[in-house]
């Protein structure tokens, strides 16, 4: 089966909706978008960040849209904003995410239930706001930013890996129903990047990046119009070789190379 779908032929008045577009990430995106001429919409629970942002675009360029993605109305709300604003979206890229380190010893289902409901419900509720209108149009955008932890079980990540993994399985299935009907779907997997939420990490990071390096992925990949979007390379392809081992072999390259 072909994998093609449109890409972008340039940001340069392209209307985004960028959101966790505070910090990490989604801020070097936004910046990015900024830059490149697009309309952004932004993002986020942090308004004071969203206004230094929009401060960077030209006159009504772009949107500060304050929301939590836990609050499904908050997001319908924004959506409202950016359609009655500017008639119509055509590409949502969702990074909001948030990781709480959790093993065996220290598992708390409260932590559990914060991840998924941040990190799978919340991308579930935006694509929920966006799709009718890109399914009426027959065209748009939906990028969702996952992570090679979704790629199989790794440790410090027992919430946050089963929720990237739905991500994964969530694009998977949008793109399998979107892509005949003129959508393009991208799955982001990055590796590690450097960002408040991984200077956490009390553990050497291989094959660290920028967030700005990330970005320039994440866009790059976007406007080819690919649907597996994931680096660094060097890291995510090794990631997706271990996956598909035997457990057996899994689990000893774990435990003898993965020092954490
Ligand atoms: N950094 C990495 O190594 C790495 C690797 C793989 C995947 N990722 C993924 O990349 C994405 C961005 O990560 P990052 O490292 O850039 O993290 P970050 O710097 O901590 O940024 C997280 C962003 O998510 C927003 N956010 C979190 N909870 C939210 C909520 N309830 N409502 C609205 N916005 C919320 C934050 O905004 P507010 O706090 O203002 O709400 C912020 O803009 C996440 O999905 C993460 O899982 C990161």
């Amino acid at each position: 089966m072909s994998m093609r779908q449109p890409g972008i032929s340039q940001y340069l008045g392209l209307r985004v909706w960028v959101i966790g577009a505070t910090s990490g990430i989604g801020e070097a995106c936004a910046k990015a978008l900024i830059s490149a001429g697009a309309k952004v919409a932004l993002s986020g629970r942090r308004l004071e960040r969203l206004e230094a942002l929009c401060a960077l675009g030209e006159d009504h360029q772009c949107l500060s849209l304050p929301l939590d993605v836990t609050v499904a109305s908050q997001i319908d709300l924004a959506y409202q904003t950016i359609t009655h604003d500017w008639q119509g979206l055509d590409l949502l890229l969702f990074v909001s995410g948030i990781y709480i380190p959790l093993r065996a010893d220290n598992f708390a289902l409260a932590a559990a239930e914060q991840t998924i409901d941040a990190n799978v419900l919340g991308p579930m509720r935006a694509v929920a706001a966006v799709l009718p209108d890109m399914l009426k149009q027959h065209s748009g955008h939906i990028a969702i930013v996952g992570s090679v932890a979704g790629y199989s079980g790794l440790p410090k990540a027992l919430a946050y890996g089963p929720s990237k993994a739905a991500m994964i399985n969530f694009c998977e299935i949008l793109f399998y129903d979107l892509q005949p009907r003129g959508l393009s779907v991208h799955m982001i997997s990055p590796g590690f990047v450097a960002t408040p939420a991984t200077a956490q990490n009390d553990f050497a990071m291989p094959a660290l990046i920028s967030p700005e390096k990330a970005a320039q992925e994440i866009l790059a990949g976007i406007q080819a119009g690919e649907f597996d979007i994931h680096f660094p390379k060097r890291f995510s392809r090794f990631l997706k070789f271990l996956r598909i081992l035997p457990y057996p072999i899994y689990f000893w390259i774990l435990r003898n190379f993965v020092k954490i």
